[in-house]
């Protein structure tokens, strides 16, 4: 049976209306309009009807396909403005919501500590100079009148490039470059890396160190003593305590070591210095009877420990971003 002509619009209306997407919107298509398809079925039952008949039904019918074929394209049309849709509201930018914030970054505790040092010395009327970080033995140990047998010249301690240059021990190789160039007076003052061989929670391989080196003539121990205690005082408090211990350095004499008690009352050593040596004078051709001086030499990351309260030398070099993090400026004004 042909059946009524706005029953099966009215039924394909109905069934669209449950169509979620396109796939099944294909198989509603097939349904009505395929080869084996409603429309196509009552084509082919119209060959039992008379002339007449016929012609009538087939103007229905191809009304009724005419009217199915745009419910179809108006629901595909839906379906494909409803998803593009749903993507723009996807990627819609949601005003409301926080913004990222830009992380400052924070200046590398040793970095602040160099500083400090230096506009410290600075003020007294030092001059900041840059020294080699791969050195002569020359340099880094004869001329600082280091005896061929020391044992800081071994394997052990030195990293070596080949048997005369090596990675500098210590800052003190900027003395003997700044006396080959310069004549006294010279007030210098040098930071940078030195490299050893030694790996524990209170040594690295490389850490820093700050170099200061006075020559003029009438020189004494006196100044080199007030110089240092005008440091400390002003970089630790007027209340640490701070002692002055004799020691042995090749290229000063007398030498002493300073140390400061730490939180735990524990002497911590922090520099080395003394008067200049009249050998190391006499290597870079400066008369020991006209000329003196002093120099010292503070373990950067020593003086930072003990400010901040650290216990391990390597957390210096971690680039743990919730230790640096504490030093943002604030934190210790
Ligand atoms: N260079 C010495 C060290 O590394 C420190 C020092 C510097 C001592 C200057 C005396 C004078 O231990």
């Amino acid at each position: 049976m042909i059946s009524n002509d706005d029953n099966i619009i009215i039924t394909v209306k109905k069934e669209i209306c449950k169509v979620k997407d396109i796939t099944e919107l294909n198989l509603l298509k097939v349904k009505y309009l395929g080869k084996k398809g409603y429309i196509t079925l009552q084509f082919l039952l119209l060959k039992k009807l008379n002339i007449k008949d016929r012609i009538n039904k087939s103007v229905i019918l191809n009304n009724q396909k005419k009217q199915i074929k745009l419910i179809i394209k108006k629901k595909l049309e839906e379906l494909k403005f409803n998803k593009v849709n749903k993507q723009f509201i996807k990627k819609q930018i949601d005003v409301s919501l926080p913004g990222k914030s830009i992380e400052l970054g924070t200046e590398h505790p040793l970095n602040s500590t160099i500083n400090e040092i230096e506009s410290f010395f600075i003020k007294l009327g030092f001059k900041i100079v840059a020294g080699y970080e791969i050195e002569d033995v020359f340099h880094n140990f004869d001329a600082l009148n280091i005896p061929q047998n020391h044992p800081a010249r071994t394997q052990q301690d030195t990293f070596w490039v080949n048997k005369n240059i090596l990675l500098r021990t210590q800052t003190s190789n900027v003395q003997i470059r700044v006396m080959e160039k310069f004549s006294p007076p010279i007030c210098i003052l040098t930071s940078g890396k030195v490299y050893r061989n030694d790996y524990d929670h209170n040594h690295t391989p490389m850490f820093h160190q700050i170099e200061g080196l006075f020559i003029d003539k009438q020189i004494s121990f006196i100044n080199l003593k007030e110089t240092l205690l005008l440091f400390l005082k002003s970089f630790f408090s007027k209340k640490c305590q701070i002692r002055f211990r004799p020691s042995y350095f090749p290229f000063t004499e007398p030498s002493l070591e300073i140390d400061i008690m730490n939180k735990k009352k524990k002497w911590i050593e922090v520099l080395g210095a003394g008067m200049i040596h009249p050998n190391v004078l006499k290597y870079v051709n400066l008369d020991s009877s006209i000329y003196s001086g002093f120099a010292f030499g503070l373990g950067v990351e020593r003086l930072a420990m003990l400010r901040y309260n650290l216990n391990d030398i390597r957390l210096f070099f971690e680039n743990d971003v919730r230790f640096l993090q504490q030093f943002k400026l604030n934190n210790f004004i």
